[in-house]
């Protein structure tokens, strides 16, 4: 069997590890595209290297642009190497502009589609990875849902018989990441004379919350008045933005500071008091890690974390604030992403499920 997994944008390489490595341990082909969404060495390089992937076979060059050019380049790229590759099945991930591509240009050309991270809704029709999402999903032969309630939403949307609920391969990584990490110090509470339990981290980094200068203002405004030193993890595309408004990342409680790679943000995050983001990966490591979340965003797509009491959805301002220092949550035991060993689940399913003629 030949695996030719599809990936671009920084949350995608850390699901593509287990993968890779499953394949490995499995003796299966296992070929990687990278569609070169993210480029920069602290997107994408660092988690080669330190997530121990094999580097792509083949790299696009794609670079960033609007949705419809970026979406199409990686397109075009696509048709012109996918089929040279001969797969048995094309996997892609999550919910990128790059997944979407991948899935249109593998539907096209009749090759086989398997969507990891299947049947996730956040029911915000602004956002651009729910569109990707939705998209993939009606694309795709098969569907792997991380949780019941993922292979509920395919459901409804008429896609059981596509669907297999595997668990979450985002909690492969970090549980195994978290186990290497458990004697580390916190590497943000080192560099920045930090004590354990008293910082927060933060990233911001999604058009809804980075694209409209007024709300940027308010986040940005709330983050500074945190009664507790707030490390804001800065993304390009908010650099970016921030720089073009004027909008200093800095003061009051708030720190700038460059994105950290995988091992730096599991070993800072398991030491901080509180999470505030719009990431989705990060709402789940952080709840994983059991280590409370603000989220600057109307909803989410990992609704559990909520439901269990550790995530918080706020608006920007004083709701945000008072979150931020909120009392932990009572504990719980509650699993609702898995066992670590989604990728495992896939590699077997996608084996006894190649599609013949
Ligand atoms: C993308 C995904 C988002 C994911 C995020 C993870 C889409 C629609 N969005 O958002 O779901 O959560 O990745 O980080 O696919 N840039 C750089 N260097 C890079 C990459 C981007 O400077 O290596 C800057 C460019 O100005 C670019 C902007 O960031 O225009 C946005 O990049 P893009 O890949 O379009 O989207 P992300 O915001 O990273």
């Amino acid at each position: 069997m030949r695996i030719v997994s599809v990936v671009g944008a920084r949350p995608q390489f850390v699901k593509l590890a287990p993968i890779a490595r499953t394949c490995e341990a499995a003796d299966v082909d296992h070929l990687i595209v990278h569609t070169g969404q993210h480029y920069d060495p602290l997107l994408s390089d660092v988690f080669f290297d330190e997530l121990h992937i094999p580097a792509p076979t083949i790299h696009l060059g794609v670079g960033s642009g609007s949705h419809g050019h970026q979406t199409g380049a990686i397109m075009g790229a696509l048709d012109d190497v996918l089929p040279g590759l001969a797969p048995d099945w094309v996997l892609v991930y999550g919910d990128t502009n790059s997944t979407l591509a991948a899935a249109i240009s593998a539907v096209k050309l009749h090759l086989p589609l398997a969507h990891l991270e299947a049947g996730l809704r956040s029911g915000d029709r602004r956002m651009p990875e729910e569109h990707n999402r939705v998209l993939t999903d009606h694309a795709a032969d098969l569907l792997f849902a991380p949780t019941p309630g993922a292979a509920a939403q395919l459901a409804r949307e008429g896609l059981a018989g596509r669907t297999e609920v595997v668990g979450d391969v985002m909690t492969d990584v970090l549980l195994s990441v978290a186990r290497e990490v458990e004697a580390m110090p916190s590497p943000l509470g080192a560099e920045l004379g930090l004590d354990d339990g008293g910082y927060s981290i933060a990233t911001i980094h999604r058009a809804e919350n980075t694209d409209d200068a007024d709300r940027l203002h308010r986040i940005i405004a709330s983050l500074r008045r945190v009664d507790h030193p707030v490390i804001l993890l800065v993304h390009p595309r908010l650099r970016d933005r921030a720089a073009a408004l004027g909008e200093p990342l800095e003061g009051g409680s708030l720190l700038a500071h460059d994105p950290l790679g995988y091992r730096e943000l599991i070993a800072s995050v398991r030491s901080a008091r509180g999470v505030i983001t719009d990431s989705g990966g990060l709402q789940k490591e952080a709840f994983l890690l059991r280590v409370p979340t603000t989220t600057v965003r109307p909803s989410t797509e990992w609704v559990e974390t909520i439901q269990a009491g550790w995530n918080l959805l706020v608006e920007p301002g004083q709701a945000l604030v008072e979150s931020a220092s909120r009392v932990r949550p009572s504990d719980t035991d509650v699993t609702p992403y898995g066992d670590g060993h989604a990728a495992e689940r896939v590699v077997k399913i996608l084996a006894s499920r190649i599609p013949t003629g």
